[in-house]
């Protein structure tokens, strides 16, 4: 099997897009403010009601991968099908800086992690990591489930499908 006949197959599986978030303390109590992180994905899915964990797949190397290897606290926003510019600008490779994307988007942010939660996101979950599993080339992140809020309208949610975003037509 080749590379492109796997991505082609995993393309036609629709997903639901969230924004994965946390916050990234400053090193140096006197010195600029931390940052927050974001990244689009769709590898988002429940694994357990008691307890109640979710599960995340990090690329190894990713910036969240990296932060997430540190710290423990982080969030999920489940994107609605008008955040489709949120998702796109949260995937960007090798963008500078996370701070002026979040400037640029209304959040709050999340009180038992610290994270920014998506103003308008359907559903929006905070997590601790239990466990790090190495998986080929990608890091699942098993957390725990802290809160659960529906902070948004009960609206469409924002999905993948062949390579594209989309609204679910009813
Ligand atoms: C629709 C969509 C879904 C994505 N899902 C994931 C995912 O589940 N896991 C992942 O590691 N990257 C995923 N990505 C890629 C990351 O969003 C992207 O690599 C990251 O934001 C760029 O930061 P980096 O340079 O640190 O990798 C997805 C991208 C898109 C457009």
């Amino acid at each position: 099997m080749s590379e492109d006949e796997f991505r082609a197959a995993m393309s036609r599986l629709a997903a639901g897009v969230v924004l994965v978030t946390a916050h990234e303390a400053a090193l140096d109590p006197d010195g600029p403010r931390g940052e927050d992180v974001g990244m689009t994905a769709t590898s988002f899915m429940s694994v357990s009601l008691d307890p109640p964990l979710v599960l995340v797949s990090l690329r190894e190397g990713s910036r969240m991968d990296d932060l997430l290897a540190e710290q423990p606290r982080w969030a999920v926003s489940v994107l609605s099908d008008h955040q489709h510019t949120v998702a796109a600008r949260f995937a960007m490779r090798n963008r500078v800086s996370d701070r002026l994307l979040f400037d640029s988007v209304p959040h709050t942010r999340g009180e038992a992690t610290g994270a920014p939660l998506l103003d308008g996101a359907l559903a929006t979950l905070e997590c601790h990591t239990e466990q790090r599993v190495t998986a080929g080339d990608h890091t699942l992140v098993i957390g725990r489930v802290l809160t659960a809020t529906l902070p948004g309208p009960d609206t469409s949610p924002l999905t993948y499908f062949r390579g594209r975003y989309r609204q679910l037509s009813q």
